[in-house]
C-alpha cells in the first residue's frame, strides 16, 4: 500500500518528459490507448479527464528532460489524476488507490517543489544602509568601490561564528521552505580566506543535514578581491584552497566581471575546480559584457548565471556547449537592469530561474515573487517560469533524475498551491500561494 494520496487534483504540473515527448502518443506499459491519456501532453492543452490507467510514466526513458524554446511552456498539466507517494518516491499518476493517507487537491494545483539554483543564502548582517544610499542615486559599482558591497558582508561574515551564521541560515531555510523551496543552491564567498570559506561551506554542510530542504553547496572563493589583498596572490591561495574546498563542494563558481576576475583569471580557477572534480558556473556578464558566457560555452560550464549582458557569440557558444543560463529576476529590480530573455529563447539556450538571495542585489527568497518578477519585469509566461524554476534549475544542479518534475521513481517533493490555475502563481504578486509542502514524501 502506498503511504500517501494526493487525490481529485485540479491541476497537476507534471512537467513530464513523457508526456511532453510523446506529444499525445499513449505512454502507458499497456499499451492500450486511453482518450483520457491521449490528450494530456502540451501544456496549455490539459486533459479534462482522469486517465484511464492507473500508472503513467513507465516507459522507463530517461526522466527529467530539460527545456529551451518553445518547449519552456508546456507543462504537462494532466486535470483531475491523483498522486501516489511511497518510500519518499513517487510510485504513480493517474486513477487513485489505496494509501494509508489521503489528502484531497480539489480544484487546486499540485506542482513539483521549486528548486532555486543560484543563492548566497549565508551570511551574517545586512546591507539595509547601501539599499538606502542606492535610493539617493550611488549605485552597485560605487558603493562597491568605496568599500561597502560584498567586502562590507565579508567583514560580518568572518566575525561571526560557525553556529551564528548557521542558526540565522536556518531561519532563512525555514521561510524558503514555507514558500515552495524544497531544493536549494548556495554559494561560499562570504569568507575570502582559506579559513572563512571553509567555515562557510561547513556551515552549508550543516545545513543540508539539519534541514529537510536539500542544499547544494557551491565554492565561490572567487566571488571577490578584498581592496587589501593582492589579486595575483588571491588567486594563488584560491587554486591551493581548491582541494579542501572540492571535500565539500560540487561546484565552483567564478565572478567573472570588469574589475573582479578576468575572463583568463576565471578560466584558471575554474580549470584547477575541474581538476578537484568541481563542475564550473560562472557568475556572467552581470554588470558589464565580460567574456564570462564565451568562457562558459568554451570550458562546458553547466551554467552560466547572471547574464545580462552576454555577447551574440557566448550566447551561441552556450547553445553549442548545452550551458544552462540561469537568470535572476530579483537582481534584476533591485540593480535595475534586464536579462536579454529572448535571446537565450530564440537560441534555444535552456534558462533557469533562481532569486539570487544575497543582502546586496537581491534580498528575495520567495521563489512565488521570483516567478513573478520573472514574468512582469523580464516577460515570462507562468508557464514559463514554472518550467525555469523546476526542471531546468534542478538540470543546472544536475540533479535533474532526482527532482524537478512529478514523474515515477523521483522523490517526491510535491506543492499543493491554494489556487486554481498555475497562472495565478505570477498574478497574484507577493502572496504566498503555497498550502502544503511535501518533502521526500513527508507532509511538512
Ligand atoms: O549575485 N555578483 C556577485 N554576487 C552577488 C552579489 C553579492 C552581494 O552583493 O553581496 C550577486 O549579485
Ligand atoms: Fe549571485
Amino acid at each position: 500500500m502506498d503511504d500517501l494520496v494526493i487525490l481529485n487534483i485540479g491541476e497537476l504540473i507534471t512537467l513530464s518528459s513523457e508526456f511532453l515527448d510523446k506529444r499525445g502518443i499513449n505512454p502507458c506499459t499497456t499499451g492500450e490507448s486511453s482518450q483520457g491519456i491521449n490528450s494530456l501532453a502540451t501544456g496549455e492543452n490539459v486533459s479534462s479527464l482522469p486517465p484511464q490507467d492507473s500508472s503513467i510514466g513507465m516507459t522507463g526513458k530517461k526522466q527529467g528532460k530539460v527545456r529551451a524554446g518553445k518547449e519552456m511552456r508546456e507543462l504537462g498539466i494532466i486535470k483531475g489524476a491523483s498522486i501516489g507517494i511511497k518510500d519518499g518516491k513517487i510510485s504513480y499518476i493517474g486513477e487513485p488507490r489505496k494509501a494509508k493517507k489521503e489528502i484531497d487537491a480539489k480544484g487546486k494545483v499540485v506542482m513539483p517543489g521549486f528548486v532555486d539554483p543560484h543563492t548566497h543564502l549565508v551570511f551574517a548582517g545586512s546591507r539595509v544602509d547601501e539599499f538606502e544610499l542606492r535610493i539617493l542615486g550611488k549605485s552597485y559599482k560605487e558603493i562597491a568601490e568605496s568599500g561597502g558591497g560584498i567586502a562590507n558582508t565579508v567583514k560580518n561574515t568572518r566575525n561571526a561564528s560557525e553556529e551564528e551564521l548557521f542558526q540565522q541560515a536556518m531561519r532563512k531555510l525555514d521561510y524558503a521552505l514555507l514558500q515552495g523551496t524544497t531544493t536549494i543552491e548556495i554559494k561560499s564567498g562570504y569568507g575570502l580566506s582559506s579559513k572563512d570559506e571553509i567555515k562557510m561551506l561547513r556551515v552549508i554542510e550543516s545545513l543540508n543535514k539539519k534541514h529537510p530542504i536539500s542544499v547544494v553547496p557551491t565554492f565561490l572563493g572567487a566571488h571577490s578581491v578584498l581592496p587589501e589583498t593582492n589579486k595575483e596572490k588571491y588567486i594563488e591561495k584560491l587554486l591551493g584552497m581548491m582541494g579542501e574546498a572540492s571535500k565539500f563542494a560540487k561546484f565552483c563558481d567564478v565572478f567573472c566581471e570588469q574589475g573582479v576576475f578576468t575572463k583568463e583569471e576565471s578560466r584558471k580557477i575554474l580549470e584547477c575546480g575541474l581538476n578537484f572534480g568541481l563542475r564550473p558556473k560562472i557568475h556572467a556578464d552581470e554588470l558589464t559584457s565580460s567574456g564570462g558566457s564565451e568562457l562558459a560555452g568554451e570550458i562546458g560550464a553547466i551554467s552560466a548565471e547572471h547574464l545580462v549582458y552576454p555577447s551574440n557569440k557566448g550566447i551561441e557558444l552556450m547553445k553549442k556547449a548545452g550551458v544552462v543560463a540561469v537568470l535572476l529576476p530579483g537582481a534584476c529590480l533591485f540593480l535595475a537592469h534586464k536579462s536579454p530573455v529572448k535571446k537565450f529563447m530564440d537560441a534555444g539556450v535552456p534558462i533557469a530561474i533562481g532569486s539570487d538571495f544575497n543582502p546586496g542585489s537581491s534580498p528575495v527568497l520567495s521563489m512565488p515573487i521570483i516567478i513573478g518578477l520573472a514574468c512582469i519585469l523580464l516577460g515570462f509566461t507562468p508557464a514559463e517560469a514554472i518550467t525555469a524554476t523546476t526542471i531546468n534549475a534542478a538540470y543546472a544542479l544536475g540533479i535533474e533524475d532526482k527532482v524537478g518534475s512529478l514523474e515515477i521513481g523521483k522523490d517526491a517533493d510535491i506543492l499543493i498551491l491554494n489556487i486554481n490555475s498555475h497562472k495565478e502563481i505570477p498574478y497574484w504578486f507577493g502572496f504566498n500561494p503555497v498550502e502544503k509542502v511535501i518533502k521526500k514524501g513527508e507532509v511538512i
